[in-house]
């Protein structure tokens, strides 16, 4: 195989985003509308803090919505929503979209939502929920989404953290088997936290929820989104600074405190609009498939903002990849809508692979529209790639990215140029972003070494600015653990064909279902039990989540208790506390946790020893080996 990451359009490309950022993306933001367009790209003035289009100033609102319908496409659908678990179906064109948005940022203004001003918006996946994000980018507001299946304790969190003026939310969701309430978890979150906003405003499902009624929250009235817009004039977009923020999004952390990420205007707008085109091989017209939440960075990007951005068509779905009501869910959905393109996590096609290993389902719907499957949230694992590739007979492409860079670090490229896939690879380094993997010590390691993944600073336009009012954690978490380079977290290699693989977190951060989860929050949960002497949460392997939580508590001297009993209450606890979306399930007590001589508890050697790796390392600063030992059998299940 010629190699790709030298002689190719890729390499070009790649080349001239490193070498010559200002020159690289000063061209692409011409794909954007701006009120003052740009005249340099990147501001290097005071790392690590980098910003993008300093002088540009632009609605991202606008540039989603209204220079489409300016152009004349008023009529192509925006949104396609289709819920497996309501059984409506709702297309919602451009020129809707503009009058939906435009009279729900009025109903916010008239809330006394501006420029800066936050918003906390806790939905299912309605089409309100992206007519909200889309609303408050058209005031030069922020929004915070925060995720349904996270508890009123983590809702509290992200309250008191961006202190919003206004909390969107709705009756509830759906999941398969239960409808989830909202309205008790919003007034839980409002009595739990300091803050305390002027208004909750409530996309109401009264079909679903017909016996929920407003509840009393002092100092917050509720009102409901149809009588708040039938009151408001429709906002015009807010021309703002590229460099402001557009919004929030709490990520896990390995500590309990959830990450602010924050997200600029201007470099969000330019990257994404480029990844669509470029990495997705989107281009205006088509339909695209994001299954996932608008709760997660995903959503925000490929569901909500990026199809927008370059007048595709977008589908939101409300349901499950299985049990809404089978496995042939999403290529009902794929083929009915006439799907160009899909995106969801390795976790949802291995969930379909379980219940449908032959591909009958598949097999039932016509996917000739269908040219790409994309897969993250979580390494696509060889064994689901084959899978997939064979069933579909399309090609499988995984890309690498996180909740801090808001799009793929790592993907092959299929509107810019495909390459030849390589099972367990997510491809190449995307342009915009300088890739290198260290050792311990920030030295670079040769090709097929693997070490931690770093970005030479800066990085791409549309990554994280900062954290939310935090630029010490910022600075902690991420860019001062290399010199000059931005901390992935995870580990992995280059081959010599410059291939990345990608092989975990090197944190306590873990993955369940394509969802991130910090163990260290399921700790201090724990910790609270009055028996609970101390625990240690890992991550470990899950034949279809990829990984799921197991705790390992030492009750405190004295105690005694029933272990099944301790089990559940402890379950409850952290189900009370972070959400079902924790699927902590699993708590063995034993008598005693691994550590080190200055006390760090050994969870990289636990998980390793539960995966049945063989060979483990065990530290040799490990205070008591005996107690390792003791431990194994119950690793080991
Ligand atoms: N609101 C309330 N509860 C939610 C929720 C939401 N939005 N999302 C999940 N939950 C609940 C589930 O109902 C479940 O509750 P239970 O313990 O009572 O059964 C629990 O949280 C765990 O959910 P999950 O881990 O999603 O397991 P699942 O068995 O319901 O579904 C999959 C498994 C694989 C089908 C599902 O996780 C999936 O589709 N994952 C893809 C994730 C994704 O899109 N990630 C984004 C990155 S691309
Ligand atoms: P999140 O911030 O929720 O998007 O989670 C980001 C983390 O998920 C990354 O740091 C990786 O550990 C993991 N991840 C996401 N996509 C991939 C992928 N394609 N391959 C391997 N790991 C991935």
């Amino acid at each position: 195989m010629s190699d790709p990451t030298t002689s190719s359009t890729y390499a070009t490309a790649h080349r001239r985003s490193i070498t010559d950022p200002d020159a690289f993306w000063l061209e692409v933001a011409g794909g954007i509308d701006w009120t003052t367009p740009p005249t340099t790209a990147v501001d290097g003035s005071r790392p690590p803090f980098y910003r993008w289009f300093p002088d540009g100033e632009l609605n991202t609102s606008y540039n989603c919505i209204d220079r489409h319908v300016e152009a004349g496409r008023g009529d192509q659908a925006a949104y396609i929503y289709d819920s497996a678990v309501t059984g409506a179906k709702e297309t919602i064109t451009y020129s809707q979209l503009l009058q939906q948005v435009a009279v729900f940022a009025g109903a916010l203004a008239a809330e006394g939502v501006g420029r800066g001003d936050r918003v906390v918006i806790y939905m299912p996946m309605v089409p309100r929920a992206a007519v909200a994000m889309l609303a408050c980018a058209r005031l030069g507001a922020v929004h915070s989404v925060v995720f349904g299946g996270f508890a009123a304790p983590e809702l509290a969190i992200r309250i008191d953290d961006a202190r919003p003026k206004v909390i969107v939310t709705s009756h509830g969701g759906i999941e398969p088997t239960r409808k989830v309430p909202y309205f008790p978890m919003v007034a839980k979150a409002l009595a739990l936290a300091e803050h305390t906003p002027t208004a909750v405003i409530v996309a109401a499902r009264p079909d679903q929820f017909p016996d929920e009624t407003f509840p009393e929250t002092p100092g917050t009235t509720w009102t409901d989104w149809d009588e708040a817009v039938s009151a408001a004039e429709p906002a015009a977009p807010v021309p703002v600074k590229a460099t402001d923020p557009l919004y929030i999004l709490y990520t896990s952390g390995t500590t309990g405190l959830p990450k602010g990420v924050v997200r600029d205007n201007g470099g969000h707008a330019v990257a994404l609009a480029w990844s669509m085109w470029n990495i997705y091989g989107v281009r205006p017209g088509d339909v695209w498939w994001t299954a996932s939440d608008v709760g997660w960075v995903v959503g925000h990007s490929y569901i909500v903002y990026a199809p927008l951005l370059v007048g595709a068509t977008s589908i939101i779905y409300e349901g499950k990849p299985v049990g809404t009501p089978d496995a042939g869910a999403f290529w009902r959905v794929a083929s009915e809508h006439r799907a160009t393109g899909l995106f969801t996590a390795p976790t949802a096609v291995r969930a379909i692979r379980k219940e449908d290993p032959e591909g009958v389902e598949l097999a039932r719907y016509d996917l000739s529209s269908l040219r790409t499957l994309f897969c993250a949230g979580e390494r696509l694992d060889p064994d689901t790639y084959h899978w997939a590739t064979e069933k579909l007979g399309k090609p499988v492409v995984d890309n690498w990215w996180q909740t801090e860079t808001g799009w793929p670090i790592a993907s092959n490229l299929r509107g810019l140029e495909p390459m030849p896939i390589k099972a367990g690879s997510p491809t190449v380094p995307v342009p915009g972003y300088d890739l290198h993997v260290l050792d311990a010590q920030g030295n670079p390691l040769p090709a097929g070494e693997e070490g931690n993944l770093a970005i030479k600073l800066p990085m791409a336009p549309g990554t994280l600015a900062g954290l939310w009012d935090d630029d010490e954690r910022f600075i902690s978490s991420y860019m001062s653990v290399f010199d000059g380079y931005y901390s992935t977290g995870d580990g992995g290699y280059i081959d010599s064909d410059g291939y990345v693989y990608v092989m975990g977190r090197t944190d306590d951060v873990i993955n369940v279902a394509g969802h991130r989860l910090s163990t260290g929050s399921m700790e201090a949960v724990i910790a609270k039990h009055p028996a609970v002497a101390e625990a240690a949460v890992i991550g470990v392997k899950d034949e279809i989540k990829g990984q799921r939580p197991v705790g390992y508590v030492v009750l405190k001297s004295g105690q005694i208790r029933d272990p099944e009993e301790l089990r559940a209450e402890l379950v409850a606890m952290v189900r009370e506390e972070i959400g079902a979306v924790a699927t902590f399930r699993d708590c063995t007590v034993v008598q005693g946790l691994p550590k080190t001589r200055s006390g760090k508890i050994l969870r990289k050697t636990m998980r390793q020893i539960a995966d049945g790796q063989e060979n483990v390392v065990v530290p040799s600063t490990i205070e008591d080996p005996q107690v390792l030992e003791d431990l194994t059998p119950f690793l080991r299940g």
